[in-house]
């Protein structure tokens, strides 16, 4: 698969085949492409948590909000709910790179997950108390969550969209409009 083709396949999903596991080596070996990404002054401040047990799945899974703009879901059903986590911490003092560096390490995660047949979805909307209750790391904030496992959903990207809202249809496919090059690129 080329490097265009994995970022044309690396999309948001919400809905798994919760029942299939990922191997927990694979999940390290996925935070261990994160660990080598590019971060402000090789500081490596960033640190990895990965959930995969269930009960403590399910509290994290009560706190997280999904997918804003489809107001009539409320998330996915049993059956279809993510089978790992990963949270990304940095530490309580933040500097001014921290955002950079957690959007450089998340796209390392789920640009790796997805090479290897796993869907993920970076989430930010999430209850900090459940993370910290599954996730504890003393010094370090929970700076996003993103949920994994094995795609229970077809995902549409839509090219040359105007659009900006994604969807889904009747069938239950997911849309994805992005912006053509024509509108995002401002010079050249
Ligand atoms: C920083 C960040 C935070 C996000 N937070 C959430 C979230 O809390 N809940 C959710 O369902 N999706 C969340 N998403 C997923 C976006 O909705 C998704 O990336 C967007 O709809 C585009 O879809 P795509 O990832 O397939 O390109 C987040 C994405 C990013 C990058």
């Amino acid at each position: 698969m080329s490097f265009s083709e994995l970022t044309e396949k690396t999309r948001s999903y919400r809905r798994f085949q919760e029942e299939k596991p990922i191997h927990s080596e694979l999940l390290r070996e996925i935070i261990g492409t994160a660990g080598i990404a590019p971060c402000a002054s090789n500081l490596q401040r960033l640190r990895f948590s990965i959930i995969t047990d269930e009960k403590e799945r399910r509290i994290l899974f009560s706190g997280i909000g999904w997918a804003g703009y489809l107001t009539d879901w409320a998330g996915p059903e049993p059956g279809k709910r993510p089978s790992a986590y990963i949270v990304i911490h940095a530490p309580e003092e933040e500097n001014f790179f921290t955002g950079i560096d957690v959007g450089i390490a998340a796209s390392y995660i789920v640009l790796s997950a997805s090479e290897a047949g796993i869907g993920s979805c970076m989430l930010l909307n999430f209850k900090k108390g459940s993370v910290d209750s599954v996730a504890p790391a003393e010094g370090y904030a929970a700076k996003l969550v993103i949920a994994l496992g094995y795609p229970g959903e077809t995902v549409l990207l839509e090219k040359n969209s105007e659009k900006i809202r994604y969807w889904r249809d009747g069938k239950g496919v997911h849309h994805v409009p992005k912006l053509s090059l024509e509108t995002l690129v401002l010079k050249g």
